[in-house]
């Protein structure tokens, strides 16, 4: 039974036709602290991820690599899986939706439905993709009523189709919203739902005979179940919904959705109408984030832009980019992905606020005290005042999901302790042999312990392993991540013997960084044109992309109309290209294959829409389309793509 603390927490199943990005991360990662806070604050918690692994991309992207779909997804649900053990995910449970757990509970809950009336048999009819075998909805429809994957025109299409009574219980539903305004946060998100609930809800369309990839609805196996009605129900079969009525009714309402503000209507919406159907109470909040862009750009594989969250914990280290996501912006808001502003926060926060006061601490109770915590007859000071209520004032904001403002707390207290030092000036009392300075000086190095005991515990959900380095440091034993907020008390650290003093975090020089990065492209961009170490000659096969993907990179005919050499590049030549409406200066790493000669006057394919990158110090805004043959590693030759008319017009674009 419910003892008021149980906490069941769930992110949204990820599709495995993805790769894990900065989006699946940040979710995750959200759940895994509030996870690791709850269980400190003495709660019984639940913390669910898993895989939706059925539907039609699926069916299509297994047959497109020669497998079945089973294959395929037993293969790619491992991505995830390794991605939170490298993240540090401490998930209870991580379901498929090709499991026989879930899947018998989807079919219960199918039949259930059926028997009491409340999904029946109709026909849909929709915009259909003949070659994608796959409906369109109106929202994503291309112009003029096109495919959004490959381009092509739609066809209206009726099928036969079981549709779930989902109109019967939207007034239900509204009434719940109305008594319960914290169901959906941020209050934008609730204010949506509820203009979407009010306008009216359709019944919803909950099998396929189109799609043979997916759960067979009971009864009628020519129609499989739709995926996202599939999806939906792991939130209850992953706690044993049909098998262990117990556990299930341990868990079950206490429990918070966590998702991307794309998908609410599904959970505040369809997911709850689904339960009202079910006769299951409703979850107590769904809990809405915002989109990760990139330095200010919206992610997509075509522009070669998405976050690799792998690739940037093993640049920066896992807890910074933990703390990165959580701190930079609202929980809620939309937020921008960039290093520089993560190494502002590494150099900032972590190093010089957190990192110095650890630093100056440790060095000061092993110079004056011998590295033992002193004792001194009262602790209170105004660190231990804002400590008291530090606790109160995280809770509030962790409970209404501010991760930002928490951590924003916590760092106002950090840097009181940095200031206490400063103002306090304990090396000037440690000169001073009188017995009150000596007094003083315990109360200061006790006071400043203290603080960064409780800090370390304040970060410990969002940075569990800076937490438990700090923690070793101080010479305290077990783990923070173990300890319970409410057992903390103020002074107890007296008589500890503090460990060496490690940096805990290093500052990253941002002007060797900026040319680190800039090495880095120069590099990039000579591979891309065909340098000798460009690795083996075997045909690589990129990721499949959409007709629209292929649209965003803009291709035009140019004529190179100057030539120079770089004095710092062996490989790069600067031209001048002439498109018609402007000239440009673009970099080319093909100073192996020409002469300037050769090259000025040619009529080449430019691509127009990359963004400018600087190489050997030269701003470079284009890139000049080009074919090779490598052999052993070594670019044997290379011709430059030009147009077999050379009068068409300079800036006629390619497509
Ligand atoms: N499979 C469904 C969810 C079913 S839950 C019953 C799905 N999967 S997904 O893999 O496409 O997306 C999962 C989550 O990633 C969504 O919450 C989505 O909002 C989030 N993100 C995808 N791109 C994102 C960003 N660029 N930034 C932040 N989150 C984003 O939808």
């Amino acid at each position: 039974m419910c003892n008021g603390k149980t906490f069941y927490i769930t992110t949204p199943i990820y599709y495995v036709n993805d790769i894990p990005h900065i989006g699946h991360a940040y979710t995750t990662i959200a759940c895994d602290t509030i996870s690791r806070y709850k269980r400190m604050k003495g709660y019984d918690v639940h913390f669910l991820t898993g895989t939706d692994e059925h539907g039609q991309k699926i069916q299509t992207s297994a047959e497109a690599k020669g497998k079945t779909p089973q294959e395929l997804v037993d293969e790619i649900h491992q991505n995830f899986k390794h991605l939170w053990e490298v993240l540090n995910i401490s998930n209870d449970d991580f379901i498929r939706t090709t499991e026989p757990r879930h899947i018998k509970v989807v079919q219960a809950m199918f039949k259930k439905l059926m028997d009491q009336g409340d999904i029946y048999k109709g026909t849909y009819t929709g915009y259909y993709c003949i070659p994608c075998e796959t409906y369109v909805p109106e929202s994503s429809m291309g112009e003029n009523k096109t495919c959004p994957e490959c381009g092509r025109p739609l066809t209206i299409m009726e099928e036969e189709s079981y549709f779930f009574r989902a109109s019967k219980y939207v007034p239900e539903l509204i009434k719940f919203y109305e008594a319960n305004l914290k169901a959906v946060m941020p209050r934008i998100r609730y204010n949506e739902i509820m203009s979407f609930l009010k306008g009216g809800v359709k019944d919803q369309s909950v099998s396929r005979t189109s799609i043979k990839w997916g759960i067979p609805v009971p009864g009628d196996e020519k129609h499989v179940i739709y995926v996202w009605f599939d999806a939906l129900i792991n939130y209850a079969s992953a706690i044993g919904y049909l098998d262990d009525p117990e556990n299930f009714n341990h868990w079950w309402p206490y429990v918070h959705h966590m998702v991307g503000k794309d998908i609410i209507r599904f959970h505040c919406v369809i997911w709850h109408l689904m339960l009202l159907a079910l006769g299951l109470s409703l979850p107590v909040s769904v809990i809405a984030h915002g989109w990760w862009t990139r330095d200010g750009d919206k992610m997509s594989k075509s522009k070669g832009n998405v976050v690799d969250p792998f690739k940037v914990v093993s640049e920066y280290g896992l807890d910074p980019f933990r703390y990165f996501l959580l701190r930079e912006v609202p929980f809620g808001n939309d937020g921008d992905f960039s290093e520089l502003a993560l190494i502002g926060r590494i150099n900032s926060d972590l190093a010089n606020d957190l990192g110095n006061l650890l630093n100056r601490t440790l060095q000061m109770i092993k110079n004056y005290r011998n590295g033992v915590v002193p004792e001194c007859k009262d602790s209170s000071s105004e660190l231990s005042t804002m400590a008291a209520n530090i606790l109160d004032r995280v809770d509030s904001f962790m409970n209404n999901f501010a991760f930002n403002e928490a951590l924003k707390a916590v760092w106002e207290f950090i840097s009181r302790a940095n200031k206490f030092i400063d103002e306090t000036m304990p090396w000037k009392l440690a000169k001073e042999s009188d017995s009150s300075s000596q007094e003083k000086l315990n109360f200061v190095l006790l006071n400043l312990y203290e603080a960064l005991r409780l800090s370390a515990l304040l970060i410990a959900p969002v940075m569990p392993d800076t937490a438990k380095r700090i923690w070793s440091q101080l010479g305290l034993e077990g783990e923070p991540v173990k300890f319970l907020y409410d057992s903390f008390k103020w002074g107890e650290g007296t008589g500890k013997i503090i460990n060496k003093a490690e940096i805990l975090f290093s500052r990253i020089d941002i002007k060797e960084w900026q040319k680190s990065q800039e090495a880095k492209k120069m590099s990039e961009q000579e591979l891309n044109s065909g340098s000798e170490s460009e690795a083996k000659p075997v045909i690589e096969h990129e990721a499949e992309i959409s007709i629209d993907d292929f649209k965003t990179v803009e291709m035009r005919v140019a004529k190179i109309t100057k030539c120079e050499e770089i004095p710092r590049s062996k490989k790069l030549y600067k031209l001048e290209v002439d498109l018609g409406y402007e000239t440009r200066t673009v970099c080319s790493g093909i100073k192996a294959f020409f002469t300037p000669e050769e090259l000025e006057g040619r009529v080449i394919i430019l691509v127009t829409n990359l963004k400018p990158v600087k190489l050997c110090g030269v701003e470079s805004n284009g890139m000049i389309l080009a074919a090779s043959v490598k052999k052993d590693g070594v670019s044997e030759q290379l011709t430059l793509l030009e147009p077999a008319d050379k009068n068409i017009p300079l800036g006629s674009r390619v497509s």
